[in-house]
């Protein structure tokens, strides 16, 4: 039987760092951290992460600044927005949520962005930094990917990873991650041919596809870490992750519950990325 990895317990410990890390800026240096959170329209999810966005500001200390604008909100008013927030010290972090509304082109916007402000780490000049290792933010969903492998005390060199998903925003540089780390990455999407066969190969599965119960236990090699990223919505109401629990805990060594695995930690590293930002941008980092 596997041990649960508890996303909420390692998320607190990012935030009581950055919280603590904050509070000696605002002692020592008379900083103040600053996020911007940039929200168009009125999806009900992208509500709920936005406030708890917000939320973990209070926490830690940081000011927050929301833009809640409009539907109807025009791509050039939004452009605008971003470029006042571009040159205004007070913020250290831009957030624009996702998805924008579809008369608006998230590309566009996202390039807008000083990449230096850039928390989500979309821009495409921080992809690129990913790519080669040089870089100042992590995308937070793998950052805190891999703080939760880390937390197991499992060594990533050397290993077998399998990553199931190819998206920008988690699959890609969840495989860059692990690659920098040594492991030996396998990417796998929905034209992979012989999915068990690779899953069954992985002493690390990282799931990220979107779809509920996607993997099941047969497919979890004998000790393997499951890190479940999917947050499914049933039609009963309920949570789930890509991965079928039951089944999957009875393989892995270590597994992430959803809810309550990876989750927190996305809120807890767009902190992080926020303080490093303002470190950076006052020379201090
Ligand atoms: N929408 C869903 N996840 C994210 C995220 O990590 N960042 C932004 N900006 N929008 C999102």
């Amino acid at each position: 039987m596997a041990q649960i990895i508890d996303g909420k317990q390692v998320s607190a410990s990012v935030k009581q760092e950055v919280k603590d890390e904050a509070a000696k800026l605002r002692e020592e240096k008379g900083l103040k951290v600053g996020l911007a959170v940039v929200i168009v329209g009125n999806n009900p999810a992208s509500r709920v992460y936005v406030n708890n966005k917000k939320k973990a500001c209070e926490a830690v200390g940081f000011q927050s600044f929301e833009y809640a604008l409009d539907e109807n909100t025009t791509q050039e008013q939004l452009l605008d927005l971003v470029n006042v927030l571009n040159r205004d010290d007070r913020v250290n972090g831009i957030l624009v949520q996702l998805p924008l509304p579809k008369h608006i082109d998230e590309k566009t916007v996202i390039d807008a962005i000083s990449p230096e402000k850039d928390v989500d780490a979309f821009h495409p000049v921080n992809v690129g930094r990913i790519m080669i290792g040089d870089y100042a933010f992590l995308p937070c969903t793998p950052a805190g990917v891999m703080r939760l492998i880390a937390s197991t005390g499992t060594k990533i060199a050397g290993k077998q990873c399998v990553v199931i998903g190819r998206s920008n925003i988690v699959g890609k540089p969840m495989a860059m991650l692990l690659l920098h780390e040594s492991g030996t990455v396998t990417v796998c999407h929905s034209k992979t041919k012989n999915l068990k066969e690779i899953c069954l190969g992985a002493d690390i599965l990282v799931v990220a596809v979107g779809r509920a119960n996607f993997v099941t236990g047969d497919m979890v090699k004998e000790g393997a870490v499951v890190i479940d990223v999917g947050m499914n919505r049933l039609d009963d109401g309920k949570l789930c992750g890509d991965v079928e629990f039951e089944s999957a805990e009875k393989k892995a060594s270590y597994i992430t519950p959803v809810p309550g695995g990876v989750g927190p930690m996305t809120i807890a590293m767009l902190m992080k990325n926020t303080l490093t930002a303002a470190k950076q941008q006052n020379g201090l980092a």
